[in-house]
């Protein structure tokens, strides 16, 4: 049987349907929590990625999202001087959650980032959802800009260096223009 969800590449054709899919799934108001404090101008384009549900015909499309169903960005930052990447944000349409669309993306995100140009990724999410993928909690020298329940922050480690093993001196988590 032929997959059902089909992944590739954002282009900027899909920047509304990324936006209604990300309101819809963190509701109107998510610009205000802090990780936005991280994220400004735009995501990294080349980055990100879309799931499109190919069950979806042509005529049963929403306007807006047509057949896209789950999208996922990164934000360029740095944790002190290191260069880094904010996951997310990461969402799924509500009808389709636990298919594995999530999975799809965060497996083939952190594939096409590992061995890059960045140290570190991290995530503000789900303390549960973000484990399976490797994903720890950070330790308590990282700063986070804002409130923030701790354990909603977490990392990977992308090249040799570990975040854990890093000096402890504090090391502030910035947006890249900082
Ligand atoms: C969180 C979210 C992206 C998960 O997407 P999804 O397609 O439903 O997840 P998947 O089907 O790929 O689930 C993969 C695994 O994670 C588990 N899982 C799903 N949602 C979870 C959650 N919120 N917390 C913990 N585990 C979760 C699944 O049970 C599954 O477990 P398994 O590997 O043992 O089978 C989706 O529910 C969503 O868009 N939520 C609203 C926005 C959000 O919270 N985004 C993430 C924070 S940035």
């Amino acid at each position: 049987m032929p997959n059902r969800f089909a992944i590739r590449s954002y282009v900027r054709q899909d920047e509304a349907a990324v936006g209604r899919i990300t309101q819809d799934a963190f509701g109107p108001e998510h610009a205000t929590r802090s990780v936005w404090q991280l994220r400004y101008a735009h995501p990294i384009d080349e980055l990100g990625l879309i799931v499109e549900d190919l069950d979806i015909s042509a005529e049963n499309s929403d306007a807006i999202t047509g057949r896209i169903v789950g999208s996922l960005q990164f934000w360029p930052i740095k944790i002190s001087t290191y260069p880094a990447l904010l996951l997310g944000p990461l969402a799924v349409k509500y009808y389709l959650r636990g298919l594995g669309v999530g999975r799809l993306l965060v497996k083939q995100a952190l594939s096409q980032i590992s061995q890059r140009n960045w140290d570190f990724c991290l995530v503000s999410g789900e303390p549960d959802y973000y484990p399976k993928f490797g994903f720890k909690p950070v330790p308590d020298k990282v700063d986070w800009p804002g409130p923030i329940e701790r354990q909603r922050v977490q990392f990977i480690n992308l090249r040799s260096l570990d975040l854990e093993k890093l000096p402890d001196h504090t090391l502030p988590v910035l947006s890249d223009i900082d």
